[in-house]
């Protein structure tokens, strides 16, 4: 596997992920088992956030600590990329949120964008982090990494529940310097482009618009 793609297989996160696969989950279910799965891997997608050391006196005696020295901004692709959005921020709670909204042509398959609003303050110590639960043809990731590096934001990460090998294949060929996080890589897409065995569409469960 690329060095540049984790796949986060522990045992909470695949036992939750078996209930999101679940058609008889619940839009609600299914909320709250995203949200949970969203801070489990904030874990690992956080790692190498860089520190810095701050003096600070416990009740005992003064000591040195550590405080985060990096700045977080969060890019979900709406409008699924908006259910992992709380995971992060629960984690995270300084994080600021860009949106990019994007959905997927039914017949071509081709994304399509209808909104960019992203922080401003794009400096180089930015860990930026793009959130969709879902990589099909990975075709919208792409889009997404492409919008944000043509704005100048580079260093960037690229979260996801679920994807294909196709959408992992495509991404890490075209953009070898974004690094994934994925919880599960399935093999194939359907004659619809939708992820096989999948979960479905994530945004009209997540929504209940289906
Ligand atoms: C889904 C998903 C991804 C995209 C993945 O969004 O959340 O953004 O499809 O497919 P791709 O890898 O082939 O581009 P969708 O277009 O269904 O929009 P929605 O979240 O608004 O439902
Ligand atoms: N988008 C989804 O939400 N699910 C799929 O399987 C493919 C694209």
């Amino acid at each position: 596997m690329n060095k540049k793609v984790t796949l986060i297989k522990h045992p909470l996160i695949q036992h939750k992920l078996t209930h999101i696969r679940k058609k008889d989950t619940n839009s609600k279910e299914f909320k709250e088992f995203l949200d949970e799965i969203t801070r489990l891997m904030a874990y690992e997608v956080l790692k190498d956030i860089k520190l810095e050391e701050i003096e600070i006196e416990t009740p005992i005696a003064k000591t040195t600590g550590f405080r985060i020295a990096e700045k977080v901004n969060l890019y979900p692709i709406l409008r699924a990329g908006q259910g992992m959005v709380d995971g992060f921020t629960t984690t995270i709670p300084f994080a600021r949120i860009g949106h990019i909204g994007m959905y997927r042509d039914e017949k071509t398959l081709q994304p399509v964008e209808y909104l960019f609003k992203y922080p401003k303050d794009t400096e180089k110590d930015t860990y930026n982090i793009i959130i969709d639960p879902m990589l099909a043809t990975g075709g919208s990731a792409i889009a997404a990494i492409e919008k944000l590096k043509s704005n100048g934001i580079e260093n960037l990460k690229f979260v996801a529940l679920l994807g294909s090998q196709e959408a992992i294949d495509n991404i890490t060929k075209k953009h070898p310097d974004v690094e994934i996080f994925i919880c599960a890589i399935d093999p194939k897409l359907d004659e619809n482009g939708y992820i096989v065995p999948g979960l479905g569409d994530a945004g009209d469960r997540i929504f209940g618009t289906k």
